[in-house]
């Protein structure tokens, strides 16, 4: 018989056979975010035909005009979590304040809380441009019993258990790690199932791409500007390639595929960055680093900030490693 690749069901469970003690909740977890994919999937498909691109009129916590698919994918994977009962508490980029989740018998025994952001790339859904998912997954830090505090959210994303993105691009993926690598599974659309097609992602070390909304040049703090034309200057393997999609998971799914350095730095106009620190950028600096890239805020890794408020913004620099070593030289020059 042809050998086929495991799906993604298949091969929780053998992830979860290789966790001797794990009590099973972590991949009934990924296995509701793979339910709630799917859902989401169907509608993004769909934008066009049903009434379901552009806003829906109120602006989120962030000052964001809310898309209608952004409203959808936030129930969706809001729903799909408490229905399965396994998560205590929840944080999105939609919602001004986390969830909490009393779960079975109103016991608040669940022990993981999920952040995310359940549509990233808004402004790219009236166009049939990729957009995504991220998610990111940690253990609770208060006592199992009691609902769950702010403290259980603010954890720095070295803490992560487990994170993730899907891709709703010219196919549909789900790549996520729990800390043993990176793995990427791509949407049977026929049938709705998620099959292993990228075993053990790894970032090349170097590349040859870099992303940044360059648009925003002038406002740059000065270690980007020259980072910028060192990147653009004919010298060994440069000018590089210039590649920016505007939604942060096709951009960076892109760069851990071919190598190359995705930037969103401060600016005179986003004196903190624009990306979120608990829902995009820790998310994305675990898969990075699990895939052998890097992820910093220009200075020092992102992983190890200790975030002090839920949708706190930080300037991100993530890629191939020897990309973004050189662009933390550039910025280091003007600390
Ligand atoms: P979101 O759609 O979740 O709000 O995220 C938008 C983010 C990210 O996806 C993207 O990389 C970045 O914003 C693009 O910002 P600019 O339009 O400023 O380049
Ligand atoms: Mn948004
Ligand atoms: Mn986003
Ligand atoms: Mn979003």
């Amino acid at each position: 018989m042809e050998e086929r690749n495991k799906t993604l069901g298949e091969f929780i469970i053998e992830k979860q056979e290789e966790f001797k003690y794990s009590s099973g909740e972590l991949s009934r977890l990924i296995n509701s975010i793979r339910l709630a994919a799917k859902v989401v999937n169907y509608k993004v498909n769909k934008a066009g035909l049903v009434d379901i691109v552009g806003a829906v009129g109120e602006q989120n916590i962030q000052g964001e005009d809310q898309q209608k698919l952004d409203v959808f994918a936030n129930e969706t994977f809001i729903q799909t979590l408490i229905n399965r009962e396994i998560v205590c508490g929840i944080a999105s980029e939609e919602n001004d304040d986390f969830i909490v989740i009393k779960g079975k018998d109103e016991c608040h025994n669940n022990k993981y809380v999920v952040l995310m952001d359940p549509l990233d790339g808004s402004s790219n859904i009236d166009v049939n441009v990729p957009v995504g998912t991220i998610f990111s997954v940690y253990r609770r830090v208060t006592p199992i019993g009691s609902p769950v505090t702010i403290d259980d959210f603010l954890q720095p994303g070295i803490a992560q258990v487990a994170a993730g993105y899907v891709i709703y691009g010219t196919s549909t993926m789900l790549v996520y790690t729990t800390g043993h690598g990176v793995n990427g599974f791509t949407l049977n659309p026929a049938i709705g199932t998620f099959y292993l097609s990228h075993p053990n992602m790894q970032f090349p070390k170097d590349g040859n791409i870099y992303s940044i909304n360059e648009g925003n040049y002038v406002h740059f703090p000065q270690g980007v500007k020259d980072y910028l034309k060192y990147c653009q200057r004919e010298e060994d393997n440069r000018p590089y390639t210039s590649r920016y999609i505007g939604s942060l998971v096709a951009d960076i799914h892109r760069n851990m595929i071919k190598g190359g350095i995705y930037l969103y730095p401060t600016s005179s106009k986003a004196p903190k960055g624009k990306l979120r620190l608990l829902y995009e950028c820790n998310p994305m600096a675990f898969i990075a680093e699990q895939a052998g890239g890097s992820a910093s805020d220009g200075f020092g890794r992102i992983m190890e900030i200790i975030p002090t408020e839920l949708h706190e913004r930080v300037p991100f620099f993530c890629g191939s490693t020897n990309m973004v070593t050189k662009a933390e030289e550039f910025m280091a020059k003007y600390r």
